[in-house]
């Protein structure tokens, strides 16, 4: 069965409040967008990748990209809506039964060992499955006036990260129904619970981080040297 990859990388990082969106800033003295893209052609060196980009991006440059059978689409006005058009992208060419993994380019941390886990786990599992960790907090939800107003039970409570991964078909209708009914969608599982199924959980590493603030890139440069060594 065939492997896709698709890539979110349409983001503007605003959080990162950098100048250059948060896939472009150098990590190790190479771009996070080519880290990432990396760690997944070490993985799986056959699979295909669609990777998401702005229509409007400057900064691409496609010799990051080390994959032999690759495409871009344009990304969307949210994450969902990027991975969608990406789906899209590949409709003349997948088959409901083959495999799609969905995974942010900002997690440049993944480790080759957890994305072989998850695509294992993935072939057995008919509702998917995603990288997750159990959480290690203990959990406060607020009052909306910044005090606590409850202590959530962190216990069975999973941090998401992604991999994601799933039947394409699945994925698809998944996805939009999701859309079409107006939920909130933040990851590719969600919607697919929202069907009635169960994503399996793979427990995977607490250092794959997603680069979301400025100090976030220290870490992740001290990660990917300490995986290294
Ligand atoms: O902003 P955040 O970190 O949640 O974005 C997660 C991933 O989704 C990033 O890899 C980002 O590039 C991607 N994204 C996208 N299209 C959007 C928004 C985010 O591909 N419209």
């Amino acid at each position: 069965e065939r492997l896709w990859l698709v890539v979110p990388a349409a983001g503007r990082g605003r959080r990162m409040g950098a100048e250059l969106p948060k896939q472009y800033l150098a990590l190790a003295g190479r771009p996070v967008l080519a880290h990432t893209l990396s760690r997944l052609h070490q993985a799986f060196p056959e699979a295909r990748l669609c990777l998401c980009l702005d229509p409007d991006d400057a900064h691409f440059d496609a010799s990051w990209v080390p994959f032999d059978q690759w495409r871009r689409s344009p990304g969307g006005t949210e994450r969902v809506d990027s991975v969608r058009q990406a789906l899209t992208a590949l409709a003349g060419e997948a088959r409901d039964d083959d495999l799609v993994l969905v995974h942010d380019v900002a997690r440049p941390c993944v480790t080759v060992a957890d994305l072989q886990r998850l695509w294992a786990a993935l072939r057995e599992d008919s509702a998917g499955s995603l990288l997750a960790t159990p959480a290690a907090d203990t959990m406060k939800r607020d009052d909306g006036h910044g005090h606590v107003s409850q202590t959530e039970s962190r216990s069975g409570l999973w941090h998401a990260q992604t991999p994601q991964g799933f039947r394409y078909g699945l994925l698809c209708r998944a996805l939009n129904e999701a859309v079409a009914s107006g939920l909130e969608v933040t990851d590719e599982a969600s919607a697919v619970e929202a069907l009635g199924l169960k994503p399996r959980l793979v427990p995977g590493r607490r250092d794959n981080i997603k680069i979301t603030h400025p100090e976030d890139l220290a870490l992740a440069e001290h990660i990917l040297a300490a995986q290294q060594g």
